[in-house]
């Protein structure tokens, strides 16, 4: 855990958010997976971990904004909780590693709370994602449980992505430390790359990697080489020649802050013509877009920019035809980039999600909009120092998407559909990196995964 004062810091800045009343931050619940004891991976809630630190299941914080109080609310372990789990601190201990002074049973949460309401005091929580927690709020609030989302307290949430959007000194080399962990999970990956292995094999050895130097993945490996979809979980293909493998994978340090990082390599350690064509394309629009990051900038102008490289590099190749500036506004591009050009991170992959993504990516000046592909940019606004966002440009021939535009005539204008058709069996590249805003520009954090055709070249043939 960070020192005491970090913690205590950070409450306080967030009371100053924040009008009046009580601020209630329910910890995460043990979840079943199979059976009631059988219980996933335990995972605390990122806003519990930021202001309260504590990573322990059955845990609430509660913050008195008129009394300025910090309240933990924990049960101490009776003998038949330390037979199975060993001698645990007290919660009293526990509040000191946090620097909260008052510490409560669980009991006394609903009555806290309750006492609050009676006196007419509002009661702000986040928005809850998890069933659990719905009930909890629920329960101890007494809202029903269809309107606990939408009472969930707009000020708190403007309050916490205020402070959790800037990364500080020590979760920035928390998260650099992961992107070094990403460099051994990558640099594995693409050496195992060679015909004839299936792809479990890799995804598995990468996650064991993540499990043996960190707390394990930020999130579900994405391993490939049917890249053109993109998301794609199933990890049961034999890798061949002349294929791709997209690798999208990070880890999730102790702390539990993240890496997201994005390689493709040739299956056998040499691209071909075409393939290097097109990485080359998205290697550029990953490097512009990451030297273009600085503060002020709206991340929805990088974006657009993004687009514009692909779209022109597409045109070099006759894929695309007329002009990138009119082909990305008029949105042709998103045949091949349909998704964001990045996202926050930081104690979630993709940094407060969870609150609406309404609030962390948009504001009065730059709102989301409602089109095919930038509609999937989930921020938009202006660039802080402090952010830290990932790069994710990728270039995908989706052969589905392929077939519905052409067959409604979309986009003739800037699709040369004839060209498009021979790409249906090329799969997918994307290229992604976690990146600093500093005070003039950018750092790309960590130590630099081979990322060119020549390094990923050279250490594939390596091996
Ligand atoms: N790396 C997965 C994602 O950004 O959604
Ligand atoms: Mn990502």
């Amino acid at each position: 855990m960070f020192p005491s004062s970090i913690y205590k810091d950070r409450r306080n800045r967030l009371k100053n958010e924040i009008q009046g009343g009580l601020i209630f931050f329910p910890g995460n619940q043990e979840v079943s997976f199979n059976y009631p004891a059988n219980t996933y991976a335990f995972r605390q809630d990122s806003s519990f971990l930021y202001f309260f630190g504590l990573d322990h299941p059955d845990l609430a914080g509660v913050m008195d904004l008129d009394t300025g109080k910090d309240i933990l609310f924990g049960n101490d372990v009776e003998i038949g909780d330390i037979i199975w789990m060993g001698k645990q601190p007290t919660m009293k201990s526990r509040g000191e590693e946090i620097g909260v002074e008052e510490t409560l049973p669980m009991s006394k949460l609903a009555e806290t709370l309750q006492s609050a309401l009676t006196s007419g005091r509002k009661i702000h929580y986040l928005p809850p994602y998890r069933g659990e927690t719905v009930i909890q709020i629920s329960e101890l609030l007494g809202i029903p449980l269809s309107g606990i989302r939408n009472q969930a307290s707009e000020e708190l949430i403007r309050g916490v992505v205020k402070l959790r959007m800037k990364k500080d000194q020590l979760e920035i080399q928390e998260m650099e430390s992961m992107v070094d962990v990403a460099y051994l999970m990558h640099t594995t990956a693409m050496k195992m790359a060679r015909p004839g292995t299936i792809e479990k094999e890799i995804a598995g050895t990468i996650e064991g990697i993540a499990l043996a130097h960190a707390c394990g993945v930020s999130f579900p490996v994405i391993l490939t080489i049917n890249g053109q979809t993109l998301h794609n979980h199933y990890h049961g293909n034999m890798l061949m020649t002349d294929r791709m493998l997209v690798i999208d994978a990070g880890a999730e340090s102790e702390y539990h802050y993240a890496s997201d990082i994005t390689r493709t390599v040739p299956v056998g350690g040499e691209f071909n013509y075409r393939q290097k064509e097109i990485y080359n394309i998205v290697l550029k629009a990953n490097m512009e877009a990451i030297q273009a990051i600085k503060p002020g900038v709206a991340f929805r102008d990088i974006h657009l920019m993004a687009g514009r490289v692909i779209a022109g590099g597409l045109i070099d190749l006759g894929i695309m035809k007329g002009n990138a500036d009119d082909a990305v506004a008029a949105g042709a591009h998103t045949m091949f980039f349909p998704h964001g050009l990045g996202h926050p991170i930081g104690l979630d992959v993709h940094d407060l999600e969870g609150v609406g993504e309404g609030y962390i990516g948009y504001d009065n000046e730059i709102q989301r909009s409602k089109e095919f592909g930038l509609g999937f940019l989930r921020f938009g606004r202006r660039l802080q120092e402090d952010f830290v966002m990932t790069i994710e440009p990728g270039i995908y021939f989706i052969p589905e998407l392929i077939d519905i535009w052409r067959a409604e005539g979309k986009f003739t204008d800037f699709i040369n559909y004839d060209k498009v058709e021979k790409y249906k069996d090329f799969g997918g590249i994307r290229i992604e990196d976690d990146v600093l805003v500093t005070n003039k520009g950018y750092r790309v954090l960590g130590k630099p995964i081979p990322k060119t055709v020549e390094e990923i070249e050279d250490i594939m043939r390596i091996g």
